[in-house]
């Protein structure tokens, strides 16, 4: 009997332990209940705090956008007119770089340009969230069917410079490379790259593959300076056409003559300016003696000859060249004197930091390096853009496609 007894103790024992052990496990399931709970009230609230920052971002980015449209330069404005009933085929190459995609959208939005945007589609839509690429096309290299034919193209336009199929084959998986074959084949009208390579990788399979145009002796560079908004006192036309401030590092005499005459061109039918050419130096006149001066004064004689009816004149210093005080004193009875609207630099040295203090220190918006003599339009730009800077070199590329 007292066994019986100590067994049903024992049971009753062993029932309450698994009840204890029940209650235990079931406060555990609550709390964990009530903190997955916890969990998904916090993330609920991450959420909507993520998508609420987002929106304000987005706001943000959109007044900003307004602001920039309503602060554009008048020259600015007309290019983009211009460009926009052109409605040409622009390609962009770098879908790697978040300015470049933004502007991409930017141009579609604003109806500058068809706008090709080279890279990875996923890729460029995962890097790039906010942006709606609506309108643009997004072609990637590696699987783009017409790759093949780009680099057979490419081995027989430079097979006798030396280059093989291999490396040809190398090459047209380049987004550089790609874009400037896909001028060369007819398929886009107009390429943009250089936001995040250097100008020399920019431009040189461009200088490779679609060349000067016929009759044209040389490719040049020239920045558009635009003023800002508020205005600048030595810019009568809102703008200044700079060259060559990226391409040619010492150009000969000749050269200086031939990039002067087709900035000049450049500033006509690109920024609707008459142009007032001075050949920049550090000597006005004859003040000083010295064979850069010599370089200089040769090529304005020179690009006087081939150009009799082209307004220009030199050597200037910077201060003769837009001050009308300055001018007066130093270059009596010049046209172009305190008036000039496009200034030729004598080298790449004085180019590059000249239009760069211009738009650091002068508040200019400085678009470019872009290029002139291309037999199709194609154009750099500075590592240092914006996006802004992007969608001018779209329209300005646009424009370029009329030049003749
Ligand atoms: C653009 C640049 C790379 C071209 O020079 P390069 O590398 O020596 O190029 P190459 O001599 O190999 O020339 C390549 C081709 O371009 C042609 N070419 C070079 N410069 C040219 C020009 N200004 N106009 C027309 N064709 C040109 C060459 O004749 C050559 O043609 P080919 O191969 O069919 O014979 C060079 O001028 C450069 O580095 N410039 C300075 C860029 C820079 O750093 N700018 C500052 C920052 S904005």
């Amino acid at each position: 009997m007292a066994g019986f007894f100590d067994k049903l103790k024992e049971k009753i024992s062993a029932v309450n332990d698994s009840f204890e052990k029940y209650r235990e496990a079931k406060d555990a399931a609550e709390e964990i209940k009530d903190n997955v709970d916890e969990i998904r009230e916090d993330a609920g609230k991450i959420k909507e705090e993520a998508a609420e920052r987002k929106k304000q971002r987005e706001e943000k980015e959109e007044t900003a956008r307004k602001a920039a449209a309503e602060a554009e330069s008048p020259v600015m404005r007309e290019i983009k007119k211009k460009a926009a009933a052109l409605n040409k085929t622009i390609v962009l190459c770098e879908g790697e770089d978040a300015r470049v995609v933004m502007a991409a959208a930017d141009a579609t939005a604003q109806g500058i340009a068809k706008i090709i945007l080279l890279g990875d589609p996923e890729q460029i839509a995962k890097d790039n969230p906010a942006v709606d690429l609506a309108g643009v096309t997004v072609i990637d290299p590696a699987k783009s069917a017409k790759r093949a034919e780009y680099a057979a193209l490419l081995y027989s336009l430079r097979k006798a410079k030396g280059m093989t199929e291999e490396e040809a084959e190398k090459l047209s998986y380049d987004n550089t490379y790609f874009g400037v074959l896909m001028l060369k084949a007819g398929d886009a009208d107009g390429l943009v790259s250089g936001a995040c390579h250097s100008t020399a990788n920019t431009l040189r399979p461009g200088l490779q593959i679609v060349k000067a145009a016929p009759g044209v002796p040389l490719v040049s560079s020239y920045f558009l300076m635009v003023a800002p908004a508020a205005g600048n006192q030595y810019c009568e036309d809102g703008a200044f056409i700079y060259s060559d401030c990226g391409l040619n590092e010492n150009p000969t005499s000749e050269q200086l003559a031939e990039i002067a005459i087709m900035s000049a061109k450049t500033a006509e039918q690109i920024a609707g300016m008459q142009p007032r050419v001075a050949m920049l130096s550090f000597s006005t006149k004859g003040s000083a003696k010295h064979a850069d001066i010599d370089k200089v004064t040769a090529a304005l004689a020179m690009a006087k000859e081939k150009a009799p009816e082209l307004n220009i004149d030199g050597e200037l210093q910077l201060d003769a060249a837009i001050v009308p005080s300055v001018a007066k004193s130093k270059a009596p009875g010049s046209k172009v004197a305190g008036h000039a609207n496009v200034l030729i630099f004598p080298d790449l040295d004085a180019g590059n930091i000249g239009y760069k203090l211009t738009e650091r220190l002068g508040g200019f918006q400085a678009v470019g390096p872009l290029c002139q003599g291309f037999a199709k339009p194609i154009n750099d730009l500075s590592r240092g853009c914006k996006s802004d800077d992007v969608v001018a070199a779209v329209a300005i590329t646009a424009l370029q496609t009329q030049i003749k």
